[in-house]
């Protein structure tokens, strides 16, 4: 296991606790698409986790495939204004989608991704995301599946980065102050 030594508070979901949920959201949404073919757009590069975990539990006709983009504007993350770095190979006409995201915390980024690709023709899509953090919301977004609402608290883990480290603990914690606060 990761040893991430003093950099962690606390852990605030084990990884079975996450596999848990996953095992319900899949069943879930193999029952809702009912065999439909579902195409999962999975967001670089937080969601690779909970992309890999979902997909592998999903039976019947899937495709995954990727977006990566960047939040630009007055220098925080959080300005609404989205950059596509890599766009999807995928023509979404008529298709199911499904986004899959690690996290909505402003829902800025999904926001944006959601109307982009209703625009593009799809049949359905709907978002899945591992977490959410409820009081964080600047603006509301329509998910289908949530695995946990967390509180406005610097999670890491299990996808989730403090510039661009610990994506690879396989549980979500809290980052202590010291480790972001210089
Ligand atoms: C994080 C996270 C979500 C987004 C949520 O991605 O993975 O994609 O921020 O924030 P929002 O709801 O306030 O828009 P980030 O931009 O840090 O890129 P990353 O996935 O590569 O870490
Ligand atoms: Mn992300
Ligand atoms: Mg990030």
């Amino acid at each position: 296991a990761a040893d991430m030594g003093d950099d962690l508070e606390r852990v605030l979901l084990t990884e079975e606790q996450l596999h848990a949920r996953l095992d319900e959201m899949a069943a879930q949404i193999d029952a809702d698409y009912a065999g439909e073919p579902l195409l999962l757009v999975g967001v670089l590069k937080g969601a690779v986790m909970v992309m890999a975990d979902l997909a592998r539990r999903l039976g019947g006709n899937i495709e995954m495939d990727w977006m990566a983009v960047s939040s630009y504007g007055s220098g925080t993350k959080s300005s609404g204004v989205v950059r596509i770095l890599k766009d999807l190979d995928t023509d979404l006409t008529g298709r199911h989608v499904l986004i899959v995201e690690d996290i909505i915390d402003s829902g800025l980024t999904l926001s944006w991704l959601l109307s982009n690709l209703r625009s593009r023709g799809p049949a359905t899509v709907e978002i899945a995301t591992m977490l959410r953090k409820p009081e964080a919301a600047k603006v509301e977004v329509p998910v289908r599946y949530v695995g946990f609402d967390i509180p406005t608290e610097f999670v890491v883990g299990y996808g989730l980065d403090y510039a661009e480290r610990y994506r690879n603990l396989p549980f979500v914690g809290t980052l202590a102050p010291h480790v972001y606060q210089h």
